[in-house]
C-alpha cells in the first residue's frame, strides 16, 4: 500500500525567550496541494516554516511530516559563491552519493527547464542577475525531486514579469510532479494564484491563524481576472482588513 504523504501541524506554539511568537497553529497539507501562509511582516511566518522544515526545534505541539523527502528555497537565494551555476544546483545530489557525471547531467537538464541557458552554466553567483540567482535556487531545490517543497517568499524581490514567469513555472512543476508546497508570502494575489488553501496569520498579540480561504479551481485555469476578483473579495473581508491593518477610505 502506498504511504499517505501529508504534513500535519497540531497545536503548535513557539517563543523566542520570553517573546511569544506563535500560538496554537493547526493545519494539514496534503499531497499535490499548495498551502500558503500570508500575513504582515514579523507575524512568525518564517518561524513557522522553519519549525515545519525541522530547521528549528519544536517546543510545543506536534508536527508530523510523512512526505518522502523535502527541500526548500528561501527569499534570498543563498548560493555558494565559490561554485558555478551547475555545481550550485547539483550540490545536494553530492550528499546523496550520486556520481559527478550524473549530477551534472541532472543539474543541466533542470537548469534548462528553469530558463537558464548553456552560456550561464559556468558562471559564478556574482555574475548572475537577481532573477537568475532565484532560478538557480529554485532549480537546486527541484533537482532533489522533493515531494514537499518549502518556499519562503521566493519571488518577493523580483519584478512583476519575472515573478509571473516563475509562478507559472511553479504551477507547471506542481502538476508535473504532483508536488506539495508550503508557501510563505505577504502577497495576497500571489497566494490566490498559487494556493489550494490560504491561512491568514495575524501578528498581534501573538501569531495565530485568524481565517482560512480555499480555492478549488485548478491553478492552470486561474487567469488574471480570477486573481483580481478574488483579491477584491479578500480585501473587503474584515479579518483581512484587521490583520493587515488596512485603512478604509
Ligand atoms: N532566532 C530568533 N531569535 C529571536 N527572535 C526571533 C528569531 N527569529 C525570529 N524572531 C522574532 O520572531 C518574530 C517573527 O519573525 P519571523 O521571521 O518568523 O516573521 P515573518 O512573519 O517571517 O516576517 P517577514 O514577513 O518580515 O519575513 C519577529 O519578532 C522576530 O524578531
Ligand atoms: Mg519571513
Amino acid at each position: 500500500m502506498e504511504r499517505l504523504e501529508e504534513l500535519l501541524v497540531q497545536n503548535v506554539s513557539h517563543s523566542f525567550g520570553f517573546d511569544d511568537i506563535l500560538k496554537d497553529i493547526n493545519f494539514k497539507l496534503e499531497k499535490g496541494k499548495v498551502l500558503s501562509i500570508v500575513g504582515p511582516s514579523g507575524g512568525g511566518k518564517t518561524t513557522l516554516l522553519h519549525l515545519c522544515a525541522n530547521l528549528l526545534d519544536l517546543e510545543t505541539g506536534k508536527i508530523k511530516n510523512s512526505f518522502k523527502n523535502s527541500s526548500y528555497a528561501f527569499q534570498e537565494p543563498r548560493l555558494l559563491p565559490w561554485k558555478n551555476v551547475i555545481d550550485n544546483i547539483s550540490f545536494g545530489l553530492k550528499a546523496k552519493g550520486i556520481k559527478k557525471f550524473k549530477r551534472d547531467e541532472e543539474a543541466k537538464q533542470i537548469a534548462l527547464e528553469f530558463g537558464l541557458e548553456e552560456d550561464d552554466f559556468e558562471k559564478f553567483p556574482k555574475d548572475l542577475s537577481g532573477g537568475m540567482k532565484q532560478r538557480v535556487s529554485f532549480a537546486r531545490a527541484m533537482v532533489l525531486k522533493p515531494s514537499l517543497l518549502f518556499l519562503d517568499e521566493p519571488f518577493s524581490a523580483l519584478d512583476i514579469g519575472l515573478k509571473k514567469e516563475l509562478q507559472s513555472l511553479l504551477i507547471k512543476t506542481i502538476k508535473k510532479y504532483n508536488l506539495s508546497v508550503l508557501f510563505i508570502t505577504h502577497d495576497l494575489m500571489e497566494a490566490i494564484k498559487l494556493s489550494n488553501e490560504v491561512l491568514v496569520l495575524k501578528a498581534n498579540p501573538v501569531g495565530h491563524i485568524v481565517t482560512t480561504f480555499k480555492y478549488d479551481l485548478s491553478q492552470e485555469f486561474r487567469d488574471d481576472k480570477f486573481v483580481y476578483e478574488e483579491t477584491v473579495k479578500l480585501l473587503s473581508d474584515e479579518k483581512i482588513i484587521d490583520t493587515f491593518e488596512l485603512e478604509l477610505k
